[in-house]
């Protein structure tokens, strides 16, 4: 079926994050919210379908997972990424921050450090300083015009310092990149070496743009799997945020055992009803809206691109390989000091503030781009007519 992308949905009665929390985040709610990563669009028939058919059920008492659910999983990843799972190896966890966070807990002390690759996801620092006297090790990636690499050699020297946890972002937000295999295997061959745990989150691997191809980590070879903790979900690529679920990868039993007992004390251990046959109804029969989706996006990314370019050549930006988020070079544009309170109230755009992603980076901003391109269109004009006033200050 040809689903509509550009079908405007009115969110207000959804209790949708990305509008409600404007005024908590922005301190204002008239602004166009391009900010927290979920989507404007409905996600899939399939799924709704699903959903609609468990809610006509009328009954939502405790429900187990069936081996389908894992099954499902496992055939996805198969599919899409050459990576075998053994079901035994799945753990489930109510969100995937919730278990780095959970994973952070467990496997450091009071005293340890976990390194990551900056500017990312910010939930990467709040998981970590969530923890009495856990520290963050950054290892800063390299800018060179608008595209990222890694630092190998302060890496190295970071992995030296013996952090408990590398949490490692894959593809990575927000700077886009889907990392190749010289790269996963330089970086998982220095956590080898110094005996580093990964803990790679890999939410974003199934949005992929212009064809570029995904490598799970543990998939480069049977050392890295062994010492690597994945973490998957379809809640990213389908919209399915609120539904609340994600699938982590355990190398050995041990480790699965003591993340497991952490969320078997907490009595979480099942899937709330409608996600499990949400995510299921995805892995099975989502490709195909996920393929349309991803060229909604990249058609979205290149408008912003090609506008900006136009418009406001000021912001720089490059195309992501994934997610459908934009990292915005903003530092020609103005003094970053005014650039988050000129986004609000005079573009009256929420985006989010790169300073969150890297706390010694300035200038940036994120910008997500999974809305019908009429608001994007919308909210780069009201973004040119600021600058112009800006200008004519
Ligand atoms: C890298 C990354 N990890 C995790 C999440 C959120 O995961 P969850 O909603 O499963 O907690 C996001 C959301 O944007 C993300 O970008």
């Amino acid at each position: 079926m040809k689903y509509n992308f550009d079908k405007i949905i009115d969110r207000s009665e959804q209790h949708a994050a990305k509008y409600d929390e404007r005024f908590k985040k922005f301190g204002r709610d008239d602004i166009i919210p391009l900010w927290i990563a979920d989507m404007d669009f409905e996600t899939a028939q399939p799924i709704i379908d699903a959903v609609k058919k468990r809610a006509n059920q009328g009954i939502y008492g405790y429900t187990s997972r069936p081996s389908s659910y894992y099954e499902s999983i496992c055939q996805w990843q198969r599919r899409h990424h050459n990576w075998e799972i053994d079901p035994n190896q799945i753990s489930f966890a109510p969100g995937i921050v919730p278990a780095l966070s959970e994973l952070v807990h467990e496997f450091t002390e009071p005293g340890d450090a976990v390194l990551i690759q900056t500017p990312v996801y910010p939930e990467f620092y709040d998981v970590i300083e969530a923890w009495k006297d856990r520290k963050v090790i950054e290892n800063q990636l390299i800018e060179e015009n608008g595209s990222y690499t890694m630092d190998f050699s302060d890496l190295e020297e970071k992995l030296k310092r013996k952090p408990k946890l590398f949490l490692f972002c894959s593809p990575h937000n927000p700077v886009g990149r889907v990392w190749k295999k010289e790269e996963l295997e330089r970086m998982t061959g220095l956590c080898i070496r110094h005996e580093v745990p990964i803990v790679s989150d890999e939410i974003h691997s199934d949005l992929l743009l212009w064809g570029s191809e995904h490598i799970p980590t543990a998939t480069i070879s049977k050392e890295v799997a062994g010492q690597t903790i994945s973490c998957i979900s379809s809640t990213k690529s389908f919209n399915l945020a609120g539904l609340q679920a994600a699938s982590i990868i355990f190398p050995n039993k041990e480790w699965k055992n003591r993340f497991d007992s952490f969320w078997g004390g907490l009595d979480i251990h099942r899937n709330n009803c409608f996600s499990l046959v949400a995510i299921e109804a995805a892995c099975r029969h989502g490709d195909e809206w996920l393929q349309q989706l991803l060229v909604y996006v990249e058609e979205n990314m290149l408008f912003v691109r090609e506008f900006l370019h136009t418009e406001i050549p000021e912001i720089k930006v490059s195309l992501p390989e994934a997610t459908y988020l934009l990292w915005l070079d903003c530092r020609e544009l103005m003094d970053y000091k005014n650039l988050w309170s000129f986004m609000i109230h005079e573009a009256k755009i929420g985006l989010n503030n790169g300073a969150d992603f890297c706390r010694s980076l300035d200038g940036y901003l994120r910008m997500n781009v999974a809305c019908p391109r009429v608001v994007l269109k919308r909210a780069l004009e009201q973004l040119r007519e600021a600058v112009q006033q800006l200008h004519m200050r």
